[in-house]
């Protein structure tokens, strides 16, 4: 079976071009300028360096790019016709791509909503998925006739959660209902979408951010812990998708807190629509345990704990867990519990890049990093798992969404005065292993 390898990057991180050629503002223009104080004004500029920018990622020798459209460029303002400008971005995008011997992987939504969605109420309401189903006909039409691998949402725990509960990302919200109902219609978003695209040839899924929610320990309390933050963060979102229906524990534990998913009739159907692949984004696994600080089990509100734990193991320059073995098993329980082909669209670490006398930035911890992942799985593919593809994160430093420019998770390094790209010793060593095939 052949194996994809590739890099990934979304439109916000590079594209820079803000507001050009009738793009608007999305969700992360208005929170990177009011809360993070750098923006996605310029980040790469790659809206105007994408060829030389193919060029780069032709040079690593990889098979494929996972790549993001930008809503607001598409369709300025999240409704109405495609803005022709926008769509011939992506179009000449996909041009030289496949010109250079790559192939395109889309993802519809890498978080970058409209703001006037956002003014209309955002995910949490539901007219917001079918305006993104909408959106990703725009699209389809367009560049259909090229591309085969469709993304829909990417990441959904990230936009629902630290988007709407924990007001760290855009649009900076904190309502814990607010981010059931994101939940819920992002799914239905990803449902209508995944079955109106999914035809002959056309390979269509997902991209979910999912850790290990391991027990801290064989206590029954800290697996119970662990079950529930696994439902939360993960069964959540891949039950209604692979099964059609949300976890029963799940639903019980937000039915205590006095909170439930707006679900409608005939909702769990469109969510369920059958995709053919399923993008795995990994950083890290982590523990869970039961028991506060304090060793209180329960809350103010007698809620059960459910205490994130970092595994005591070397860190990244985020202070990220590095844990790769987890990552095998992970891969291993996803095939187990819901037998969907599985895809890695995205893996990386940041480290304190540290140019050497000659500029060259000889980043073995990333190298590492990527290196024992890769290893992972390939251990998972041994093991059984049907994984087809390896992308890395990041084809090039990026607008880091809450963290701004600082933290660099590229192969290759960007200057942000002069734009230039150099390649690191972690895209040098990437190239050799792709080489070296699977
Ligand atoms: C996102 C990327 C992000 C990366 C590192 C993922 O959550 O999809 O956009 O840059 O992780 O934080």
């Amino acid at each position: 079976m052949t194996f994809t390898w590739g890099v990934a990057t979304s439109a916000y991180q590079i594209e820079g071009a803000a507001f050009t050629d009738g793009r608007t503002a999305s969700i992360w223009d208005t929170f990177a300028r009011d809360v993070v104080g750098e923006t996605g004004e310029v980040a790469c500029d790659h809206y105007h360096r994408m060829p030389d920018d193919v060029q780069l990622i032709k040079s690593l020798g990889v098979d494929a790019y996972r790549f993001s459209v930008s809503w607001p460029r598409v369709q300025p303002g999240g409704k109405g016709p495609a803005n022709p400008a926008g769509l011939d971005f992506y179009d000449r995008l996909v041009d030289e791509l496949l010109a250079a011997g790559i192939d395109p992987w889309l993802t519809l939504y890498h978080w970058d909503l409209p703001q006037e969605l956002e003014d209309a109420g955002g995910w949490p309401v539901r007219d917001t998925a079918y305006r993104f189903a909408d959106y990703s006909a725009l699209v389809f039409d367009r560049l259909s006739d090229r591309v085969r691998n469709w993304g829909t949402v990417n990441e959904p725990w990230c936009v629902a959660y630290l988007g709407y509960e924990h007001g760290v990302h855009a649009p900076g919200r904190r309502d814990f209902q607010a981010a059931l109902d994101a939940t819920h219609h992002l799914l239905l978003g990803h449902g209508l979408v995944a079955s109106s695209l999914r035809r002959e040839g056309t390979v269509v899924g997902p991209a979910l951010n999912i850790g290990t929610a391991t027990p801290a320990s064989g206590d029954p309390i800290d697996i119970a812990a662990a079950r529930l933050a696994d439902g939360m963060g993960t069964r959540i979102f891949l039950d209604p998708i692979a099964r059609g229906a949300y976890p029963a524990d799940v639903l019980e534990h937000l039915a205590a807190r006095g909170h439930e998913l707006p679900v409608r009739d005939g909702d769990l159907k469109i969510i369920s629509a059958p995709i053919d692949i399923l993008g795995v984004n990994f950083y890290f696994g982590q523990d869970f345990s039961g028991y506060g600080v304090d060793g209180a089990t329960a809350d103010a509100n007698g809620l059960p704990i459910v205490r994130e734990i970092m595994p005591d193991v070397p860190r990244t320059a985020l202070g990220w867990p590095i844990t790769p073995d987890r990552f095998t098993t992970l891969l291993l329980r996803l095939q187990h519990d819901y037998g969907i082909p599985l895809a890695v669209t995205e893996n990386g670490a940041v480290y304190e890049d540290v140019p050497d006398a000659g500029g060259f930035i000889a980043d073995h911890e990333r190298t590492a990093y990527l290196a024992a992942h890769v290893d992972a799985v390939f251990a998972a593919r041994s093991a059984g798992a049907d994984v087809r593809g390896y992308f890395a994160w990041s084809l090039m430093d990026n607008f880091e969404w809450a963290e701004g420019y600082t933290k660099r998770f590229g192969l290759v390094h960007v200057d942000y005065e002069t734009q230039m790209r150099s390649l690191k010793r972690s895209a040098l060593w990437f190239r050799d292993r792709v080489r070296s095939g699977a």
